[in-house]
């Protein structure tokens, strides 16, 4: 895999990057795109989790990490987006690693994938053998009609990826 180039920068968001969340997730298809406000909402709330990654100061992709109070020691991460324009760099992989490796406590990672979605699907298997931890898969655990969705190939499977190694500080 090409390295990413290195004037992308990664760097936590804070709730003025919402409105930027919003347009990437509109140009990262197939990410369904929540309100303005939902964004805002979620990079004021989840600062701490939430990334924003720049080339040349310019937003090019975004991971939008949430952790239940329940369950503090899990990053459940809800949307990870990079511009078509910037993928297959390494770039969803370096998102993941600073999310882990940011938040010292964060113990597993889990998320949910669309069956037909091998991109997404590659991201986080490479991320747990590159971690040399497990990933195990929860098939049916959104249904596609629990979600609005009409097509089988929408429905959601359940990864999760632990417990997680730290990478270099
Ligand atoms: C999923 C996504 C974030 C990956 O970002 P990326 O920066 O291209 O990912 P990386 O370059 O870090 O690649 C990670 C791995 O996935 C693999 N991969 C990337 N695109 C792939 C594709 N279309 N099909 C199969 N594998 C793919 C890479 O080869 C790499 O594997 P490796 O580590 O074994 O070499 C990006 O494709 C995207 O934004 N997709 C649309 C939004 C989405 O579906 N998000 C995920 C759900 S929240």
């Amino acid at each position: 895999m090409m390295e990413a180039p290195p004037h992308v920068v990664l760097r936590r968001a804070t709730r003025d990057d919402g409105p930027t969340l919003w347009r990437l997730a509109g140009e990262c298809p197939p990410l369904e795109r929540n309100t303005v406000y939902a964004y805002v909402l979620l990079a004021e709330r989840f600062a701490e989790t939430t990334f924003v990654a720049e080339d040349d100061g310019r937003a090019i992709g975004y991971l939008l990490g949430i952790r239940s109070p329940t369950r503090p020691d899990v990053l459940f991460v809800w949307q990870l987006g990079v511009l078509p324009s910037h993928r297959g760099l390494g770039l969803g992989g370096r998102l993941l690693a600073e999310a882990v490796d940011r938040n010292a406590d964060v113990v597993s990672l889990e998320t949910t994938v669309a069956r037909n979605n091998a991109a997404s699907e590659a991201l986080f298997r490479g991320f747990a053998r590159t971690r040399e931890t497990g990933c195990a898969v929860l098939d049916g655990h959104l249904p596609a009609a629990l979600l609005g969705h009409a097509a089988e190939d929408d429905t959601e499977r359940l990864f999760h990826i632990g417990p997680l190694r730290r990478g270099p500080a």
